[in-house]
């Protein structure tokens, strides 16, 4: 059985206060609304990550939305997934697109900061995905699996089945258009095929999330697909009403 995951990216939103009170809300639903066995995760702006530490409980876990490839020293401005082991993340998104555009992060450096991630025990969401150019040439599937190849193929068996792989097209991305559950499905056999590949059978207990204008009014029919396990989700996870709601689409 493969973990279902709904994990909250609030990007760079909300004031300390707004962000509390939005962690408890989504904690104190979660215990009183949702049952079975989905994983729920809150993936706060880094300098909030103390304080919603000490809000979740239950289902709810505490996730970053980025770390550095490195475990400490000279480099102004950037956490390290050790640092981010002290405040009890205990899940690390890696690679997103947002990331790589504005940030020129690459899939070699994203390499290495999965292998930090994994050192510390935590578990990596790695985000891949494609443009709407790449789509039209017919090029997305090559160059997904290629994001995958270059950040995730020099892990052993053992430390893949740890990792959580989160699916965002990036024109679906902030823009109310959802992939369509085909297109969605489509892409997330693909990427558990080519894990197959070179992991075999470990394939199978590999989480793919989807992400990209996930809400309550499509979660259900995307988390529905064979080989969706759950979503990433930005704009929907702000309003602790519609997080939840999205949660419950399981
Ligand atoms: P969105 O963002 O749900 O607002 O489209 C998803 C993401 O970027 O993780």
């Amino acid at each position: 059985m493969r973990a279902k995951i709904v994990a909250g990216n609030w990007k760079m939103n909300k004031t300390l206060e707004e962000g509390l009170s939005l962690a408890s809300e989504v904690v104190n639903m979660v215990a009183d609304e949702v049952s079975g066995d989905v994983k729920v995760v809150l993936c706060t702006p880094s300098i909030y990550l103390h304080a919603v530490g000490k809000l979740v409980s239950g289902k709810v876990s505490l996730g970053a939305q980025n770390a550095y490839e490195k475990e400490s020293g000279a480099y102004t401005g950037e956490v390290s997934p050790a640092m981010l082991a002290t405040v009890g993340v205990k899940y690390v998104i890696l690679g997103h697109s947002e990331r790589r555009e504005y940030f020129g992060e690459t899939n070699a450096q994203l390499a290495e900061r999965v292998n930090l991630v994994l050192k510390q025990g935590q578990t990596p969401l790695f985000c891949c995905g494609e443009t709407l150019q790449q789509r039209e040439k017919g090029i997305h599937l090559d160059f997904v699996k290629q994001q995958l190849t270059e950040s995730l193929f020099h892990l052993s068996a053992e430390q893949i089945a740890k990792v959580v792989i989160a699916y965002e097209p990036i024109w679906a991305i902030g823009t109310g258009v959802t992939a369509s559950k085909e297109q969605a499905q489509e892409m997330h056999a693909l990427l558990r095929a080519h894990l197959a590949s070179k992991y075999g059978q470990v394939a199978e207990s590999i989480s793919i999330l989807y992400g990209g204008s996930c809400k309550p009014d499509n979660a259900q029919e995307l988390f529905a697909c064979k080989d969706i396990d759950g979503g990433l989700i930005g704009g929907a996870s702000l309003k602790a009403r519609d997080f939840v709601d999205v949660i419950k689409s399981f």
